[in-house]
């Protein structure tokens, strides 16, 4: 499903001494099947722009519009509900949401309510645990016998049992292990490259942008300031530091080696083999 913001600010409690434009005049659009990372600093409105896409906050001034719905501010919940099956958002510390007392109830409670095929929906949220390194006997665990990498990665499961069109990603890793980290990302990856899913990851770490994202945008303030590839965004250090980033290790070594030997190397390296090449080439040339 394709979604496009027409024009989006978003005001929270407006009309009251406490109004705050939190999003200003997004124009933007997310194509079916591609990888976004949403970035920027504390504040800038990461949050705001994700609840948007399924009405969970509607447009002050502005449209999203989905596949044959345009969601303004005068959209009725109703219309917009179905949707909500389509594009499954994981909120920031999803596990903090979890209430159900065994696993396979907490994953089949959304697929119930939009009135999927159970059985369907029960052997692939199995096979999603199995990614995560689950073991067998996981559907009649209890969650809160759990530690807290695990109840969060019951929580994501239990929005990608409805198999969404569109996976929006709050800060999925915050506070992960580092085994559990490279599991879930691994798995939002593979569910873009093997089911078409489009994924939008919100994140602070630069690191995931530079190895997963397709596109990268760059909020500030409530404003749009960066579309691009994670190499236009990071190539460009000057940019970067006026949006307040981070670069990405690799980035920074390539930056930092550059620096000392007073060159600029041709491309912007994104992983540990891209720069090795580049690496390689600049001696061969050095000879
Ligand atoms: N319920 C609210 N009422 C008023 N202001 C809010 C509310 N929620 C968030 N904000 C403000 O909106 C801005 C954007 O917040 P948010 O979208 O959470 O940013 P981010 O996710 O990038 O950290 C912040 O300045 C925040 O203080
Ligand atoms: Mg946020």
């Amino acid at each position: 499903m394709k979604v496009k913001f027409d024009d989006v600010s978003y005001v929270y409690q407006i009309g009251t001494p406490f109004e705050y434009e939190a999003l200003h005049h997004i124009d933007t659009h997310f194509e079916d099947g591609r990888y976004y990372a949403i970035i920027g600093q504390t504040g800038s409105g990461k949050s705001t722009l994700i609840q948007q896409f399924n009405g969970l906050l509607k447009p002050t001034y502005g449209a999203v519009e989905l596949d044959n719905l345009k969601i303004t501010a005068k959209s009725k919940d109703k219309v917009i509900r179905p949707y909500r099956q389509k594009i499954g958002i994981v909120f920031q510390f999803p596990e903090s949401q979890l209430f159900e007392d065994s696993v396979e109830r907490e994953v089949l409670f959304g697929p119930k309510n939009f009135k999927m095929d159970l059985e369907k929906v029960k052997e692939y949220a199995y096979r999603l645990l199995m990614e995560l390194g689950f073991e067998r006997d996981i559907m009649e665990k209890s969650p809160f016998q759990m530690s807290g990498g695990q109840m969060r990665k019951i929580a994501i499961v239990s929005i990608l049992a409805m198999d969404p069109d569109v996976i929006i990603l709050d800060e999925p890793t915050a506070g992960l292990d580092p085994q559990s980290r490279d599991q879930v990302m691994a798995l939002f990856k593979q569910l873009q490259e093997e089911q078409g899913k489009t994924i939008v990851l919100v994140t602070h770490d630069m690191n995931d942008v530079a190895q997963y994202a397709e596109n990268v945008k760059v909020m500030q303030k409530g404003t749009l300031v960066f579309e691009g590839t994670p190499r236009a965004l990071f190539g460009n250090h000057q940019r970067v530091k006026e949006y307040h980033l981070d670069l990405p290790d690799i980035v920074q070594l390539q930056y930092d080696f550059e620096q000392k030997h007073d060159i600029k190397l041709p491309e912007t390296a994104l992983s540990d083999e891209e720069f090795i090449k580049l690496y390689k080439e600049w001696q061969a040339h050095e000879k």
